[in-house]
């Protein structure tokens, strides 16, 4: 203190929005933004998801044209989810080719082509009459090695039919070997694998439940991570990098941003965050109430994991984002 003024004056590079954008440290550009995306069967009208507003179960016609805008928007890539009419014990909808999420796949690289990535997510959930990741066995446990071989052939299935990206979500051991074994052998060398590396067991996963119709009963305790440990999560990329995975996923963001600080400062492959769907309820349900600035709240909200570490996000608002970013 000089005359009893401060010498140091932070606030100087707070005092308007040009210096305010010279010095960000964090940047969040559409490029960087992923947008999930369901595409349901048989569906003739959009199906608004009442626990996402905003969000819907896709046509087949309606999924092209959000992913042709998507492309024009600049983001990074759109993970297709499938919500099939008829579901099975073992999943068989993930494997024919005329399945929902096949045949969405085609439609968005017939769409797209190689201007826009085209994610497909690798798991059976929605698939399972039971709504679990995997395939159960004669006790109604989740049957791990029984579904890797599943997982290998719905990958190649995804790679065939035009995916760029393949996203294994289940959490199955081995999930990422098995699955980049078996792109490699038949001949899908740059189908790259984003990893759902590390997946913790979240309730804010709820609205997604709605969002694909699932059928689950209980929880996903003895597969998905348990939030109390860290360490875990830096064991299960460690063990997917090995496996051969390009990208590796933390999932949930925001209970888990100090998780993806640690796998960005550990690891030398890009790191993505999935902003999962109760994440998206929470601001879409407050703003809705007036409580916040939506708009506001939701670039907060990507900037916040962006500097935490995250290279890539994917987010239900990834539109709007861009929409944001673009104008700005
Ligand atoms: C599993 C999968 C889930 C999500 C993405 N992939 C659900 C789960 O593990 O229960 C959740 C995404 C979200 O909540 O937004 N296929």
């Amino acid at each position: 203190m000089s005359g009893g003024f401060p010498e140091v004056r932070p606030r100087r590079l707070r005092s308007s929005a040009a210096v305010r954008r010279l010095v960000a440290e964090t940047t969040l550009e559409p490029r960087q933004l992923i947008l999930p995306m369901f595409i349901r069967e048989g569906a003739r009208e959009p199906i608004a998801i009442k626990s996402m507003p905003g969000v819907v179960q896709h046509t087949r016609d309606t999924a092209r044209k959000a992913i042709a805008e998507a492309a024009q928007l600049g983001l990074g890539g759109v993970m297709l989810f499938g919500v099939p009419e008829v579901k099975d014990e073992v999943g068989s909808g993930a494997l024919d080719p005329a399945g929902i999420l096949n045949v969405a796949i085609r439609d968005a690289v017939s769409e797209v082509g190689d201007e826009l990535l085209v994610m497909s997510d690798l798991c059976l959930d929605e698939f399972t009459s039971h709504g679990h990741c995997g395939v159960l066995d004669s006790a109604g446990r989740v049957d791990n090695d029984a579904t890797l071989s599943i997982y290998a052939e719905m990958g190649v299935a995804q790679a065939s039919a035009g995916a760029h990206v393949v996203g294994p979500s289940g959490m199955m051991d081995g999930q990422v070997g098995a699955v980049r074994t078996a792109l490699d052998a038949a001949g899908y060398l740059d189908t790259v694998i984003l990893a759902y590396a590390v997946k913790f067991a979240s309730a804010f996963f709820g609205p997604f439940r709605e969002a694909v119709d699932s059928s689950l009963q209980g929880d996903r305790k003895t597969y998905q991570q348990d939030g109390a440990n860290a360490r875990d999560a830096i064991r299960e990329v460690d063990l997917d990098i090995a496996e051969g995975a390009d990208i590796v996923m933390v999932k949930p963001a925001l209970a888990y941003l100090d998780i993806i600080r640690q796998v960005r400062d550990h690891v030398n492959v890009p790191v993505a965050a999935y902003n999962i769907s109760g994440e998206y309820a929470m601001v879409e349900a407050a703003a809705a109430n007036g409580w916040i600035d939506r708009d506001q709240a939701l670039l907060e909200t990507l900037t916040s994991i962006r500097r935490a570490g995250a290279d890539t996000i994917l987010t239900y608002w990834a539109k709007d984002a861009a929409h944001l970013l673009n104008h700005r």
